[in-house]
């Protein structure tokens, strides 16, 4: 156990901020089965919003409805669904959750659960944090970004004067639900951006989470990680274990803004806008993580072997090391807003061998031409 996040049983991980205020993570396959009652146990009397993204309603939003119907009858609780793309992050969207809570008359042991991607999970927590002064609320993350990020962490935000994220709180679920035949469902572009998300974790953080996502690659995106594959669950619970204690380490992101997951998200957001958001995000984090480690490679800190493990990974998950949009001067020039965010440091994270990293922290540790040998070098291995 680390900083109080521990495995309560073989599904159950819990995250203890206090004695009484304590985050579960549940692990079940096929949550919203009827016989699976893994979910009810755990929800409260009282009554509960429950909020679909629209893509979650079109899906499964008659299973989800008859599941909690059948068990708390259909006074108990309400469903409303929005639609989540990244122009409805917004305080509106924030707005119709407050509303329906509102209409429904919600009181502080109340919940509202969010079934959905990011977007969903992230404008339902905020809402919760908000709405009466805040009142505890689920999520059940349906991507795996979600699961290994937005669905379990205490930050929720929306998108407010062209910023992202730029209004929210800091308000962990009650609990998360993460359930991966979701994921049968998911296009595989957005499942290997979770992927990404999981080898920036491993890449860091743990050696054995790598060993396992190197061993299987792109099996994990064609079976959509599905439980069958024992390795699939082992990555999954790894995953969640991993992030949970890592962001404990500096829960309210005060503590200092050298983070080690912040590794793979220092050029990416440049990369994200250069190409008018065609990189999804964690295709440009993939792209990041590569860079900062031919930096790292170039610096003597990263082994050769070790390069081109990591570099063999993202490949292998069917992610790109590079972009044609991308180069140096693009690159250094997203760096100024990067540096501004984090107080005028760099902390530009790159790998110290698989499972640890270092920070340039200043500025001056990194110049263009350097970061112009570290795409030399990717480009030399995208062309061989
Ligand atoms: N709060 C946090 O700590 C945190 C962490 C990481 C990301 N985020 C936020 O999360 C968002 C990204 O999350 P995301 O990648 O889940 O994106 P998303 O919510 O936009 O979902 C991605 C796409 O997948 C679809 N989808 C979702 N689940 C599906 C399923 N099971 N089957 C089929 N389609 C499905 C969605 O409709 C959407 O088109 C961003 O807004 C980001 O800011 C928040
Ligand atoms: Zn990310």
């Amino acid at each position: 156990m680390k900083n109080n996040v521990f495995f309560v049983n073989d599904n159950l991980i819990e995250n203890r901020f206090s004695s009484t205020d304590i985050h579960q993570v549940l692990f079940s396959e096929g949550v919203f089965n009827p016989q699976n009652h893994d979910f009810a146990r755990h929800l409260p009397e009282s009554r509960i919003l429950v909020v679909l993204s629209g893509t979650i309603n079109k899906l499964y939003g008659q299973i989800v409805r008859e599941y909690f119907e059948s068990r708390r009858g259909r006074e108990a609780q309400k469903f409303l669904v929005v639609e989540c793309g990244e122009k409805n992050k917004n305080l509106e969207t924030v707005a119709e959750v407050c509303k329906a809570a509102t209409e429904m008359n919600l009181k502080r042991k109340s919940v509202i659960v969010a079934i959905g991607g990011g977007v969903c999970t992230d404008i339902c927590g905020f809402a919760s944090a908000v709405y009466d002064r805040g009142v505890p609320h689920i999520k059940v993350p349906t991507t795996l970004v979600g699961f290994g990020d937005a669905g379990i962490g205490i930050k929720n935000g929306v998108n407010f004067c062209g910023r992202k994220n730029n209004i929210g709180s800091f308000s962990h679920p009650q609990l998360s639900v993460l359930d991966s035949t979701f994921l049968l469902t998911l296009d595989e572009r957005q499942l290997r951006c979770g992927l990404a998300e999981v080898i920036k974790l491993a890449t860091v953080y743990d050696l054995v989470l790598f060993r396992a996502v190197e061993a299987n690659g792109d099996r994990l995106v064609k079976s959509r990680m599905q439980g069958y594959q024992e390795e699939s669950v082992f990555i999954l619970k790894r995953a969640v274990l991993g992030i949970l204690e890592l962001l404990n380490d500096n829960i309210y992101e005060v503590n200092s803004y050298a983070r080690a997951l912040d590794f793979g998200h220092t050029f990416s957001p440049s990369i994200e806008v250069s190409t008018n958001h065609q990189v999804l995000h964690g295709e440009a984090v993939a792209i990041d993580i590569a860079i900062s480690s031919a930096i790292s490679k170039k610096l003597g800190v990263l082994s050769e072997k070790d390069f081109f493990r990591l570099i063999g990974v993202i490949k292998n998950c069917g992610l790109d090391i590079l972009h044609p949009a991308i180069d140096a001067g693009m690159l250094w020039r997203g760096l100024d807003s990067i540096i501004a965010h984090r107080n005028g440091e760099l902390n530009l994270v790159i790998p110290a061998g698989i499972g640890a990293c270092t920070f340039l922290r200043d500025p001056k540790e990194l110049n263009k031409t350097l970061l112009m040998e570290a795409l030399e070098l990717l480009r030399g291995i995208d062309n061989a």
